[in-house]
């Protein structure tokens, strides 16, 4: 598909991060305040936690299905520039509670997208897509081949990466998609159960845990720091030929779970105990390449190596206070659900036996009085 190119050069301007308060949000956030650029973070605290948004920005408590404070925000401030990292990220778990995935994810991009194209003052709409979109598609996963999300969560994320496209075919809305995959680092939720297998381990090591793997761990990812991406993904919009294209963005180098559980072990300096669970449906080898974001972004593109990554992880995680599991959406569909994560379930009493669904039919007036008002950082 052809796009309609970029508006402008980059030169500082107003900055919307949605999903702030998250974990890459809050890095990216962070590298656009460095570049000079205003940084509004605009987060539910859904998954995030106040606290990651950095200084210098304006917090604003909010949701992006809320189409009436996003255009009264985008009327008040007159975004330059969108950084959309605001989602409900479980891609497993999205199975079984397809509905809210869809309607979190991919209505709440809808919805942005409606404020970006209305302001008429969007230079620029750079989004978080994920590797999920390719699915279990075998060999070396390019740009070019086409995508085959096999999950709720990875077809969310291709339907917005559509979406996007064709509010540039339509609207002229210039946009950048970045393919993100395995991201870890310092602020992620360490409390999250359902993803990011580095915070799953470097959580129950802390708590003196065995490592809980998945299958017989010889399945292999590409773990990437989250400096490697932050950067990028901050200056990208300074870079006219990413406009209008879809980029995979990550570190190289793939690595089994047996591997990296032994890595964090003894980045936490502690005896390798794995305790192996039943496999799950998944891809088994997937690796992205990524000659286009070397191309694009050449020298900006620096894979800090796993064993650097995980001990300053770990450093992190071990000063910050134990995090706790949030409630989440409920569970719309029971059968299949992993017994492991029943029984983690059970023990914290949140999902499973909420009386009602946390989000749920929500309107957006209740949704914003549930998630609370806009306020400044102290
Ligand atoms: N971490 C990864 O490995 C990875 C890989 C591929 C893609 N991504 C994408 O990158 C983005 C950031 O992921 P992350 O790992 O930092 O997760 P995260 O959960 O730390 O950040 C997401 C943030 O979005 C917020 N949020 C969720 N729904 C919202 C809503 N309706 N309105 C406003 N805010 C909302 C959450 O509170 C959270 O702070 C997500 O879009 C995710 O799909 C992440």
């Amino acid at each position: 598909m052809k796009t309609k190119g970029a508006k402008t050069a980059v030169q500082p301007g107003k900055c919307l991060v949605t999903g702030g308060a998250g974990f890459i949000g809050s890095h990216v956030a962070e590298a656009l305040l460095r570049a000079g650029h205003k940084v509004v973070c605009l987060d539910n605290l859904a998954g995030g936690f106040q606290e990651n948004a950095p200084r210098g920005a304006l917090f604003i408590r909010g949701d992006i299905n809320d189409g009436n404070l996003l255009v009264e925000q985008f009327k008040k401030i007159r975004f330059d520039y969108v950084f959309h990292f605001g989602a409900f990220a479980a891609e497993g778990l999205s199975h079984f509670i397809r509905e809210f995935t869809f309607r979190n994810n991919q209505c709440g991009t809808a919805t942005l997208i409606d404020a970006a194209v209305n302001s008429g003052s969007v230079r620029a709409f750079v989004f978080a897509s994920s590797a999920a979109v390719y699915g279990k598609a075998p060999g070396k996963l390019s740009e070019r081949i086409a995508p085959e999300p096999c999950d709720p969560y990875g077809i969310s994320k291709r339907a917005s990466e559509l979406d996007i496209q064709t509010a540039n075919q339509f609207f002229g809305l210039p946009f950048i998609i970045f393919r993100l995959h395995n991201v870890y680092g310092e602020r992620q939720n360490l409390a999250d159960p359902y993803r990011n297998v580095v915070g799953i381990f470097l959580r129950q090591l802390l708590a003196g845990k065995r490592l809980s793997i998945i299958g017989d761990g010889k399945q292999t990812r590409q773990f990437t720091h989250v400096s490697t991406i932050a950067n990028v993904i901050a200056s990208a919009i300074g870079v006219k030929q990413a406009f209008g294209e879809i980029i995979n963005l990550g570190a190289g180098k793939s690595y089994t779970i047996l591997e990296l559980a032994r890595k964090c072990s003894k980045a936490a300096g502690s005896p390798f105990d794995p305790d192996f669970l039943p496999p799950r449906d998944e891809a088994p080898h997937p690796v992205c390449s990524h000659i286009k974001a070397r191309k694009l972004f050449g020298d900006k593109m620096v894979d800090l190596p796993l064993e650097t990554g995980l001990q300053r992880m770990f450093q992190w995680a071990s000063t910050v206070a134990p995090m706790v599991l949030k409630p989440g959406p409920s569970l719309e569909i029971a059968q299949g659900f992993p017994e492991h994560w029943k029984n983690l379930l059970r023990s914290t009493q949140k999902l499973l036996e909420s009386p009602k669904p946390q989000f749920e039919g929500l309107a957006n007036e209740q949704r914003r009085r549930e998630f609370g008002d806009t306020r400044r950082l102290p």
